[in-house]
């Protein structure tokens, strides 16, 4: 039985708990709401951004070139998901951007397959799905509406031509050359696009083998750990093909460690993808023997695009940045002052 004051004490904590969950949660809700009918009022255009995560350089200037461009001065409400590198994470973010009818999706996508289900459903509600940076293989491309990133092949190409001319260079174009490839996710595009692209131009040089190819996921950590096993697996390694910055900085690292030296005077050849601006300086001071850019900004493509879809303009399937390649000779202050990531 309660007693009439323990009662008394029960129901204030009731009101207690009650009146702080108000501030907490309440409170919060009605800036949302009012947020929302604010956004409405002035005819803002709501993107849904699932960004599949932050493990590199290129991730974090790619996701503030899309906060940049997405602003409210520019017209836009932008609700930003980060997927930390899950599929699943993506998918139950695009649906909870499908759930709150938001007028564009703009999604990375972390691997290419299993995204179907999730744009049909898109399709339905008739939310354009815009792809940002990376690609998706599905049989129908009605599904999405364009894409805006990079030509992976040709990095990849750009990566194995730098080789041709670069072996030529120092006559060694008729030697064995020893190569190890450290790659991004496992089923990313830019992974399977630099694969394809870097493997058709060695495809064309007998002396050139691919020891092996193993997942590093982009990151730095595992950069270094795979370089580590490689080198305690192959004696000779001539060249490094590393699918990003982060995964070099990892892997010369390990390198250093062993004992052996890199770059333009060194045992070992890195090449590299991206071309963030530690990454350059490294270039310039001839650590990293070359640098194939890929370019992060694609915010304001992502505005032009959605600028034409909104006047009914004809958007095409893809849009590629535009992207260079960095060696000794071409990396300037002026490009080293410019680089902002
Ligand atoms: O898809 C682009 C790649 O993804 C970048 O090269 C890499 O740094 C990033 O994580």
């Amino acid at each position: 039985m309660f007693h009439k004051r323990s009662y008394g004490v029960v129901v204030a904590g009731i009101l207690f708990v009650l009146i702080l969950m108000f501030i907490m949660f309440g409170s919060r809700l009605f800036t949302d709401i009012e947020e929302m009918n604010q956004v409405e009022k002035d005819n803002r255009i709501v993107v849904g951004v699932s960004q599949l995560g932050s493990e590199s350089g290129f991730r974090t200037a790619n996701t503030e070139s899309v906060q940049n461009a997405f602003t409210k001065e520019n017209g836009y409400f932008l609700i930003y998901n980060n997927a930390r590198q899950r599929q699943e994470n993506q998918l139950k973010a695009l649906r909870s951007f499908i759930s709150q009818r938001v007028d564009y999706i703009i999604f990375s996508p972390v691997v290419e397959t299993g995204w179907e289900t999730v744009l049909r459903e898109a399709k339905e509600a008739e939310i354009p799905v815009i792809l940002m940076d990376r690609n998706v293989d599905v049989e129908d491309e009605s599904l999405y509406v364009t894409c805006v990133g990079s030509n992976f092949e040709e990095e990849g190409e750009k990566a194995g031509r730098w080789l041709e001319r670069e072996l030529q260079k120092r006559n060694r174009d008729q030697e064995s050359v020893n190569i190890v490839v450290l790659a991004g996710t496992e089923g990313s595009s830019s992974q399977i696009g630099r694969t394809v692209g870097f493997d058709a131009v060695a495809g064309k040089h007998e002396n050139w083998n691919i020891l092996e190819q193993k997942c590093a996921e982009f990151t730095s950590t595992k950069g270094k750990e795979v370089m580590r096993g490689f080198l305690r697996k192959y004696r000779d390694i001539d060249v490094v093909v590393s699918q990003n910055d982060d995964m070099t900085f990892g892997a010369i690292e390990a390198i250093r460690e062993s004992g052996r030296t890199v770059g333009v005077d060194g045992d070992i050849m890195i090449i590299s993808f991206d071309a963030v601006e530690s990454a350059l300086e490294m270039v310039a001071e001839g650590t990293i023997n070359v640098d194939i850019e890929c370019n992060p900004n694609q915010g304001e493509y992502l505005l032009r695009v959605i600028d034409m879809l909104e006047t009914g303009e004809q958007v095409e399937k893809q849009y590629y940045v535009e992207e260079d390649v960095f060696t000794m000779e071409n990396v300037t202050e002026e490009i080293l002052e410019e680089r902002s990531y």
